[in-house]
């Protein structure tokens, strides 16, 4: 037997359930992974509270995680073998677990000099990372990027990555202390959105030319004045939800504030194609495992604890990125 966090029914923290579950055996391409490190990510959060509606329940939650190679399936063809270190992110879900099964083509090995907790908390954030500033927009150095929630797990991964592209990069975070955090990490121009208004400090410092890309995961909050701060066919990548879903938006929105672009990206469609998601899983891990990015785990939580994790989350209270230990 193994233990997991169980959803019975969506809700609230308490929803998180941990109990002994059936050991998985590996079937077809699937390969059983002992658990050591597992990401916490906002989707867990979403997918906790019905918000992304879970296929069956009783469901086990959450999709990155690192550890090692137990028994592979009968169809495997990549060659992984039992103590093998292995990380992954996206595929099904199933990661809140000390034992779990995926589908092979998920996996990715972790480099020597990566321990399990980054690799946990950097493989679905810098994959996002990854496809965010290379493949929605392509950063390069006359770029000028607002990421909002420049503090937060995918917010700081932008920020120096964004600052290794050569871009400038202008963040908002919800406290003093998290902009210091935020500048250590590249944020050449932190703004509390707080006590700032963050559209008349974009102006200022872009001296009114205002900014070519806006990464915004708050949503609801900031979805409309992040429009405010794009210059003619600027690209508004509303990519999360932190505060509840961006509105609806009327085309002319878009027009009036100078032929803008808008996205709304999904990390799941972009990894759906196996090149594509080692090529992105190839990129982070490698700047992480040469010290170019700092993966920043600056909470860690035994997995059992789990709603703590999440109502800590939720009060935003974290900062950079978040991870369990499965004890297992
Ligand atoms: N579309 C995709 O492919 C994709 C992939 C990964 C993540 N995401 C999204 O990216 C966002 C960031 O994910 P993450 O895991 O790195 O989380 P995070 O940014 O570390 O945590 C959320 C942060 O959002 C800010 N926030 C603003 N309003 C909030 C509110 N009402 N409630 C809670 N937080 C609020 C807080 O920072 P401040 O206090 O500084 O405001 C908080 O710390 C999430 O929205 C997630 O869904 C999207």
């Amino acid at each position: 037997m193994t233990y997991a966090i169980v959803i019975h029914e969506p809700g609230g923290p308490e929803a998180l359930q941990w109990q002994e579950v059936a050991m998985p055996q590996p079937q077809g391409d699937q390969v059983l992974i002992r658990q050591i490190a597992v990401g916490l990510n906002f989707i867990d959060v979403y997918h906790r509270m019905g918000y992304y509606k879970l296929k069956q329940l009783p469901a086990i939650i959450g999709s990155e995680g690192a550890g090692e190679v137990v028994a592979v399936g009968p169809d495997c063809q990549l060659g992984y073998v039992p103590g093998q270190r292995v990380c992954y992110a996206g595929g099904p879900m199933g990661g809140y677990a000390q034992h779990r099964v995926i589908p092979e083509r998920w996996l990715v090995g972790i480099p020597d000099n990566l321990s399990f907790e980054l690799a946990a908390g950097v493989m679905a954030k810098g994959l996002t990372a990854h496809y965010l500033l290379k493949r929605t927009f392509y950063v390069d150095p006359n770029t000028t990027m607002l990421v909002h929630a420049a503090a937060g797990g995918v917010g700081l991964l932008l920020c120096q990555w964004g600052k290794i592209l050569g871009a400038t990069v202008i963040g908002t975070v919800g406290s003093d202390e998290k902009a210091e955090l935020a500048r250590k990490n590249g944020c050449e121009y932190p703004i509390n959105y707080n006590t700032e208004d963050f559209v008349e400090r974009v102006r200022d410092v872009t001296g009114g030319r205002k900014c070519n890309v806006v990464y915004d995961s708050v949503g609801a909050d900031t979805f409309m004045r992040s429009l405010d701060c794009l210059m003619n066919f600027g690209l508004m990548v509303s990519y999360g939800q932190s505060s509840g879903p961006a509105p609806a938006i009327d085309m002319g929105e878009l027009q009036k504030r100078g032929s803008l672009f808008c996205t709304r990206p999904s990390l799941e469609h972009y990894i759906q194609d196996p090149t594509e998601y080692i090529i992105g899983a190839t990129a982070i891990l490698q700047l992480v495992a040469e010290g170019k990015v700092r993966v920043n785990v600056k909470q860690s939580y035994y997995l059992k604890d789990a709603a703590r994790a999440h109502a800590d989350l939720e009060a935003r209270k974290t900062t950079g990125a978040t991870i369990f230990f499965t004890e297992a």
